[in-house]
């Protein structure tokens, strides 16, 4: 029996064509009913790059564990934004759910079908509804092809319309993303950063996909221009109903546009908890100290604020550190007196509070800490709470 089942709606395999404008009637904005099963599921996401030596006989003499145990979904209409420090794993994340990567292990369940078995026409097919968009608008798009050739490069590919009815898609996708529609012959390099992005933008909807996987997708921007990318692809969002996963290394790029943040370090998530909570809330060590950075807008406040400066480098993935990968530069630990446990047993992610899911021993004495009240600005605290 095949993996794949029924592909339903909008894009569907079956299709030889796209609609003529836009992604067709759609529920009104806003997330999906809390009792939808998740477009996106990923449980115990693993992706492995191997290390080998020798140069006739290669031998397997290890691993680079970028990505070990991820697992999050995401319903319909929702964003995850997904942050952490360079190199925890992020982008390969986002790559293994897409199938750009074979994982080494767990699943990545989209609308129903397993991802990971799926091979050749059925990965095809799965493929065309999700799509990415890349951190730098310089480098991912070809330089040597047209505005029109880079954008209807996904339609050709799955073999979507005639040239006609192609060119028509991508001038139709140039105005949706606040681009004139007579750019189509133009080239790359007469574009500003911002203007470049809005391509990459159009070309990730034009096969009308239901995910989107943005790969810090206003990192290489200027500030100014960040906002711009945010609000389209918020607006964007909305009018065609799509599914996020956003990846960023700052806290304050996502706090806007996610509905769910995922903290990750080292090839682990450690905090999976609504947007605005973890903002007010963080109870992982490592989610407080990456909050640190971010300024608070009242100056007040922010004159309070003490940054918390991690110790030490963040390990390789060839050779994480057992236990808690974090233990080797946690201030928590220290303040605790090093408890062996940190270093013995690795912590899952665990509800404290709800939905609120925390992958550390000790998450309980975050709450309320003087660290946590420091970078919130406000004292808040699970023993204080529930609040209404
Ligand atoms: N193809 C590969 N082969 C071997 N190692 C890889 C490969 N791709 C990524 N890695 C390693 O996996 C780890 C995670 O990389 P990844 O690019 O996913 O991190 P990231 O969180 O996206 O970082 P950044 O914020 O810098 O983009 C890094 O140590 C990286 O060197
Ligand atoms: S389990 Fe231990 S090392 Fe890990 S975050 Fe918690 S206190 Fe720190
Ligand atoms: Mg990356």
């Amino acid at each position: 029996m095949s993996d794949e089942v029924d592909v339903k709606g909008r894009g569907s395999s079956t299709s030889p064509s796209f609609p003529a404008t836009g992604p067709g009637p759609l529920p009104a904005s806003g997330a999906a009913a809390a009792s939808e099963a998740p477009l996106l599921s990923v449980r115990d996401l693993r992706m492995w790059f191997p290390i080998t030596s020798g140069i006739i006989l290669e031998r397997h003499v290890g691993d680079v564990r970028a990505v070990d145990g991820v697992s999050f979904d995401i319903l319909r209409g929702e964003t995850l934004g997904l942050v952490g420090e360079s190199g925890c794993g992020k982008s390969t994340t986002g790559r293994a759910i897409l199938r750009l990567y074979r994982p080494t292990g767990g699943s990545v369940i989209f609308d129903g079908v397993e991802m990971t078995r799926l091979e050749d026409q059925s990965l095809r097919r799965m493929r065309r509804r999700m799509q990415m968009i890349f951190q730098d608008p310089y480098a991912s798009l070809d330089p040597r092809m047209t505005v029109g050739g880079i954008v209807g490069e996904p339609l050709a590919i799955h073999g979507i319309g005639s040239n006609r009815e192609r060119r028509e898609r991508v001038a139709e996708l140039l105005d949706v993303v606040g681009l004139n529609p007579n750019f189509l012959n133009r080239y790359p390099h007469e574009f500003s950063g911002g203007q470049r992005q809005r391509i990459g933008v159009a070309r990730a909807l034009a096969v009308n996909p239901e995910l989107i996987v943005a790969d810090e997708p206003v990192s290489a921007l200027d500030v100014s221009i960040q906002a711009q990318i945010i609000n389209l692809l918020e607006k964007l969002q909305d009018e065609f109903h799509l599914t996020y996963l956003f990846i960023a290394h700052d806290l304050s790029v996502v706090r806007h546009v996610s509905d769910w943040i995922a903290v990750m370090y080292l090839g682990g998530i450690v905090e999976l908890v609504r947007s605005r909570e973890l903002y007010e809330r963080p109870l992982h060590p490592y989610s407080v100290a990456l909050l640190s950075a971010v300024p608070i807008p009242d100056p007040v406040v922010e004159s309070r604020r003490r940054r918390i400066i991690l110790t030490g480098d963040v390990p390789s993935p060839a050779d994480p550190p057992s236990g808690c990968r974090f233990h080797t530069r946690c201030w928590l630990r220290s303040q605790l007196g090093s408890p062996d446990r940190c270093v013995a047993e690795r912590p899952g992610l665990r509800a404290l509070d709800g939905s609120h899911q925390v992958a550390c021993h000790f998450a309980e004495d975050v709450d309320g800490s003087a660290e946590q009240v420091q970078v919130t600005g406000h004292p808040a605290g699970l023993r204080r709470t529930t609040e209404s």
